[in-house]
Order: structure tokens, then sequence, then C-alpha cells
């Protein structure tokens, strides 16, 4: 089939502790200067029409990191949000968290999530979901506990069944996943999502990744010819 747009492209936002060492600096530069990449990202987002873009911010592994790491993302996330709001509101993009609710997030940081997923939630131009304490299986683990306490019977246990108690159902199927830094691995994201994801790993560091290394993925995957199991368009008509 060809490709356009990608309706929903997710991004593994890795490389900047890497960075940062290169510099000589603390890996927590890294992370803040990768702000930078996240706040280009979302713009050519919706400058370009994208209407469904995910971030991968912090995964269920991440908790493993020194406490001093966890603890500098955890205030940055929360600087983050309250930089970010106003203006994300005011371009009409919806704000979701996709993640567990571990007891570890500091209760502030929480209370600012519910407060920007509720100012944005009627939003329409576009939906950002920030994958936050978030692991895939985990996510499919949760999604298999709701359909027992539906009390769904067993023939009743479809795939559609299952992506419907999701935590947010309604978003489509990944098109495209970027993972910066070179680093070729799944690391847990969205498992169920990305089924048929184009993926691209360009071997660029997320802090200089920005706008340019952006729209250089978008322009790759209209070039990308995605099959879904059948066959493209040109394997039909030589067949004929
Ligand atoms: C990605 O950068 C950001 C998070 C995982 C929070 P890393 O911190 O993983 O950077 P590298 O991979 O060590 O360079
Ligand atoms: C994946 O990157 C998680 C995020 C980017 C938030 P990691 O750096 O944590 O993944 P591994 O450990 O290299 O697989
Ligand atoms: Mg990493």
């Amino acid at each position: 089939m060809a490709t356009g747009l990608p309706r929903h492209v997710a991004c593994v936002m890795d490389g900047n502790g890497r960075w940062a060492e290169q510099k000589r600096m603390p890996r927590t530069e890294g992370h803040r200067v990768g702000e930078g990449s996240v706040v280009d990202v979302i713009e050519t987002s919706h400058a370009c029409g994208v209407k469904w873009l995910t971030l991968y911010a912090f995964s269920t592994e991440n908790w493993t990191r020194p406490e001093e790491e966890v603890e500098f993302l955890m205030r940055l996330v929360q600087g983050a949000l309250r930089r970010h709001a106003p203006w994300l509101h005011l371009r009409g993009i919806r704000c979701r968290f996709l993640g567990g609710d571990d007891a570890r997030i500091p209760p502030s940081l929480a209370r600012d999530i519910a407060d920007i997923v509720e100012l944005t939630e009627h939003n329409t131009r576009m939906t950002l979901t920030v994958a936050f304490d978030h692991g895939g299986r985990d996510a499919i683990v949760r999604a298999a506990r709701t359909l027992v306490r539906d009390g769904i019977a067993e023939d009743a246990v479809t795939e559609e069944a299952l992506a419907s108690r999701f935590q947010y159902p309604d978003t489509p199927d990944v098109d495209l996943v970027i993972r910066t830094s070179g680093e070729q691995r799944v690391s847990n994201f969205m498992l169920w999502q990305v089924a048929y994801a184009e993926w691209m790993f360009p071997q660029i560091l997320w802090p200089d990744f920005r706008a340019e290394g952006y729209r250089a993925c978008l322009e790759e995957y209209r070039r990308r010819n995605r099959r879904y199991g059948g066959l493209d368009r040109i394997d039909e008509m030589e067949m004929i």
C-alpha cells in the first residue's frame, strides 16, 4: 500500500545520556537539552498534519536507574508540563499519558498530569500521548485483567475484545516508530500497537534530532512500501 503521511508516529527518544557523556557533561544535561527535540517534533507534527504522536518518555524499567536520575526526570517532566501546557492547549493539542499509576510518581506531578489531560481533553487538532511509566507487557496484562473482570467467555476473547480494553482504545495502531541513537530494539514499547509499524533507527542522539531529523524520517516514510502480509501493488501487477 502506498504511504503518505503517517497517521500515528511514535518516538523512542533515546541517546540523551550518551549525548551528554560525549560532551563530558552529566547525563541529566542530555535529558534537559532533549526537551528541544520534543518541542520540535510536536510542532512539526502539528504543522504537517500528523494527527497522533506518541513520545516514549519513561519506561517501567527506567525505575531501575539511579535515584538522582529518576528524580531529575520527574522534575523535568513536571517543569515541561508547566512550560508547555498553555501553547499545547492553544494549538488544539489533546494531551494524554499512557502508563501505569506507579505510586513512585510524585503526587504533585500526578496532579499536574491530571490537570493537563483535563485541560486539553476536548482538543481535536492532534493527540499527543506521552508514554510515561509505560511498559508494553504491563499494558497487555492490564487489558487481559479487564477481560477477566468483565467475565468475558473464552470464545469471546478476540483481538478486538482485548484491543478495546487498552488504556486509550481509540488510538490507531502505530504507523511509524522512530528510535534515535542507533539502538535497534523495542525496549517494551507499545508491543500490541506496533504490530505492523514501519521502524526507523536514525544514527542521531535524541537532543540533536530536532525538526530536521524528524522531517527526514517523514520523508523516508513516504518511500516505504507497506504490505500487511499481503502483496503490494507492483507485485500484483507483475503477476497479471
Ligand atoms: C533516553 O535517553 C531517555 C530515557 C530513557 C528517559 P537515555 O537516558 O536512555 O540515554 P542513553 O541511551 O543512555 O544514551
Ligand atoms: C527506552 O530507552 C525508553 C525510553 C526512551 C523512554 P532505554 O534507554 O531505557 O532502553 P534500553 O535500556 O537501552 O533498552
Ligand atoms: Mg537509552
